[in-house]
């Protein structure tokens, strides 16, 4: 569900800004024609069907997040500017509005990739401690949001890490690059990761 989510919101996003781009291009060159056909109903059932369906995802996927972070915040912010601004620049064929307004929501759109690249909760251990004890502060650090001090947590639609039957290179992949609604955490290096990767599979069952 979560998966499904993700995907359409994403496409809808992109179907959004493609639109808006189109949008503005024909406002900014005074493309009348271009502009009128934008007016017609299948244009407009279009548009709000892609605007609907960007908000209502981007509302889901939000209550459903196990943290939203500041960038998240301000994106949230830029998109919800933006809707009025959009209107009435469109509407009145205002072009500094509309541009800002485009303007907005591409930059929301680079918040959110901002903020993907999350930056790794880095952890302090007493000096004797063992790599395990490393281990399961790192996990503690970074893991237990989504899926629980005990790996079974599932949140975000998190995989189950007590049933995973990953290979140690598969689960260091999905660390490095992240997946869906997982983060990457590509800032460890590879002693870290085999620790992490451990201290994960020590958790099955
Ligand atoms: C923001 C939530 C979130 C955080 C934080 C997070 N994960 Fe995940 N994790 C997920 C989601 C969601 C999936 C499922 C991805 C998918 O297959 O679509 C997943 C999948 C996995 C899998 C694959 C399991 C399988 O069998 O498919 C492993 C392993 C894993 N996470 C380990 C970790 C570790 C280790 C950390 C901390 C360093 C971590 N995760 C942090 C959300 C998170």
């Amino acid at each position: 569900m979560g998966t499904g989510m993700l995907h359409t919101h994403k496409l809808s996003v992109m179907l959004f800004l493609v639109l808006y781009l189109f949008k503005l291009i024909f406002l900014l060159t005074n493309n009348a024609k271009a502009m009128a056909a934008m007016q017609k109903k299948g244009w407009r059932i279009f548009d709000m069907c892609i605007s609907t369906l960007f908000l209502a995802t981007g509302i889901y996927l939000l209550i459903t997040a196990p943290e939203v972070k500041v960038l998240q915040w301000v994106k949230i912010a830029m998109v919800f500017i933006s809707i009025p601004i959009a209107i009435i620049g469109f509407r009145k064929g205002n072009k500094p509005l509309a541009t800002l307004s485009v303007l907005l929501i591409f930059g929301a759109y680079g918040m959110a990739e901002a903020a993907k690249k999350r930056s790794i909760q880095p952890v302090t251990v007493a000096s004797g401690a063992t790599p395990m004890e490393t281990a399961k502060a790192m996990f503690e650090k970074n893991c237990i949001q989504c899926h629980g001090a005990d790996g079974a947590m599932a949140l975000a639609g998190a995989a189950n890490l007590q049933t995973s039957k990953l290979s140690d290179a598969e689960i260091t992949d999905i660390l490095r690059k992240g997946k869906n609604r997982m983060p990457k955490f590509a800032g460890w290096n590879d002693e870290q990761l085999n620790l992490i990767v451990s201290y994960t599979k020590s958790l099955r069952k």
